[in-house]
């Protein structure tokens, strides 16, 4: 539970565009914070995990008209029919969800800009130059390839506008500093070269503000402009937390408690501008700025930028029907290392899940259960430990908790899937099945059927976050609900503590972790 007392371990996703419903490239970022912070959450930690839509600018807008709907009740409909079912649907336990359009976001806007106004970092000019609605960014000519947006193949339009305008560019040398000084606050290491030289090839001014639409957030000083949809929605990490509210009012007791966020989580396509100008204006406002900004990389179809405008969009059920919720969930995080692109095939998916999924974790538990049930009544045998074992997951446990806070989702998997082949190794050589059959070895078979339930437990724990279903049908099976307790409440500090199973819980039998395939 988050706290309102100490400062809470802050995540954000991106706040994703309605122009559309959402894809597995939105899913993959949604699962990965989801994952980070269940296993925050479960370090103890007071969490607040903040995701939600990009409602305002033109790309929206002009999607609703097309399908005959005022933007409003465009969004409101893909808001409540796609993004948040989807979001249930994949298990993720977002804190608060929020939209740009909701009116606690759009007075704090308000609010904020007028004061970078009043301070002196806002100034009208005439903006001319091309500008991509698919990426809602205005371009420069070099940036475009036979007129085109290299990212989405549309064609720009040329804006030609007095706007108002944000001193982006004096924050520059403040920038470089700041990522030359703290490695961390960029990551990976490939993103921070990249913000550093386009800082250092030079930025010059923002326009934040557009006067040919009207879908937007009302400039309070000048309200035939509504700001530039970037500058509304980066903001959206600090208005849901009660940015600029009274100090002694919820929302500033909010603010106090978990600003500045921990990381901003983000595909690679949005880097600068989480990079460059979202600490750039908390600079101008003298807020403190995030610890992090992490880019991942793309999902790739055909080797380029999964995306709805390509048509290359895939949604997250078409995977899920096949394969489940907490497969899903695992596979992107497993098979890609997170802040590189990685190409989705169904091929690899389902090799992924066959042996690693339901052979190497979810047969070890059928056959542990089956194995308890008939050779001692199904009821977990008298504590055992076996060096090796308990060793191992001291191990795991160690490198799966370093991995994961460094957002190496893979290296904490491999982690977690290294002990269960080992566990798996240890069934093997140690043969309970023929054990079981000379009344003199009873000891030495409990033994056995100890160590391997007592690591299974561990593994629930582990997988919790990511896989929290099959972990908490794992922990049901063992009777750990019963005989431990909740299995949220497991500290990932706590895992390696052998022995924690105790003798005499309840084992259930037939609970098939991941069914094989072709039985889907
Ligand atoms: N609305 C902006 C973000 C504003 S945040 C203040 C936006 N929205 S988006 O709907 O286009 O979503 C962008 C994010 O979705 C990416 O940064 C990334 O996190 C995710 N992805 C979208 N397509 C993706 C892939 N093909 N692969 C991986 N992630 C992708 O930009």
């Amino acid at each position: 539970m988050a706290t309102e007392t100490a400062k809470n371990f802050y995540l954000s996703t991106p706040i994703y565009y309605v122009n559309d419903a959402p894809h597995i490239g939105h899913a993959y970022t949604t699962v990965a914070g989801d994952v980070l912070t269940r296993w925050h959450r479960q370090k103890g930690e007071g969490v607040w995990f903040l995701t939600g839509t990009d409602e305002h600018g033109q790309k929206v807008m002009n999607t609703a008209l097309k399908n005959g709907a005022s933007p409003q009740d465009w969004c409101d409909r893909l808001v409540n029919e796609e993004w948040i079912p989807n979001w249930k649907h994949l298990n993720i336990a977002n804190d608060d969800f929020i939209r740009t359009t909701e009116p606690r976001h759009m007075e704090r806007v308000q609010r904020f800009l007028q004061g970078l106004k009043d301070n002196g970092f806002i100034y009208s000019g005439k903006y001319e130059g091309p500008y991509c609605i698919a990426c809602e960014e205005f371009k420069l000519p070099g940036d475009l390839i036979d007129n085109k947006c290299p990212v989405h193949a549309t064609t720009v339009e040329m804006v030609s506008e007095v706007n108002w305008f944000f001193k982006l560019s004096e924050f520059v040398p403040q920038l470089i500093e700041r990522y030359k000084t703290d490695p961390s606050a960029c990551e990976p290491a490939s993103a921070r070269n990249e913000v550093l030289s386009f800082l250092e090839g030079g930025v010059s001014d923002l326009s934040i503000s557009r006067s040919t639409f009207d879908w937007g957030i009302p400039v309070p000083w000048d309200t035939d402009q509504v700001f530039y949809v970037w500058f509304d929605a980066l903001l959206n990490y600090a208005t849901a937390v009660g940015l600029g509210d009274d100090p002694t009012s919820e929302g500033g007791k909010k603010f106090a408690s978990t600003w500045p966020a921990d990381v901003h989580l983000v595909g690679k396509d949005i880097l600068r501008f989480h990079a460059v100008i979202w600490p750039a204006m908390l600079m101008a406002a003298g807020l403190p700025l995030p610890k992090k900004v992490f880019a991942h990389g793309w999902l790739l179809v055909g080797g380029e930028k999964m995306s709805k405008t390509k048509l290359t969009g895939i949604a997250p059920r078409d995977i899920t029907d096949h394969f489940g919720v907490d497969a899903f969930r695992y596979y992107f995080l497993r098979a890609i290392p997170f802040g590189t692109d990685g190409s989705f095939s169904w091929e690899d998916m389902g090799a992924r899940y066959t042996s690693e999924l339901a052979n190497d974790f979810g047969n070890l538990a059928s056959r542990l259960t089956a194995m308890v049930e008939k050779y001692c009544d199904g009821l977990i045998p008298a504590v055992a430990t076996e060096e090796g074992l308990s060793g191992a997951l001291a191990e795991t446990v160690r490198i799966s908790d370093a991995a994961i806070c460094a957002l190496d989702f893979q290296g904490g998997i491999n982690a977690i899937m290294e002990f269960c082949k080992r566990v798996n190794g240890f069934v093997t050589e140690k043969e309970p099945w023929i054990v079981a059959k000379d009344e003199t070895r009873v000891a030495e078979l409990n033994a056995i059927l100890y160590n391997t339930a007592e690591s299974l437990r561990a593994m629930a724990v582990l997988f919790n976050s990511i896989m929290p279903e099959t972990a908490k049908k794992l922990w049901r099976s063992l009777g750990a609900d019963i005989s431990i307790g909740d299995i949220g409440a497991q500290k990932i500090e706590n895992v390696a503590q052998w022995g924690q199973l105790p003798a005499g819980s309840a084992v259930s039998k037939g609970a098939i972790l991941f069914p094989r395939l072709e039985e889907k």
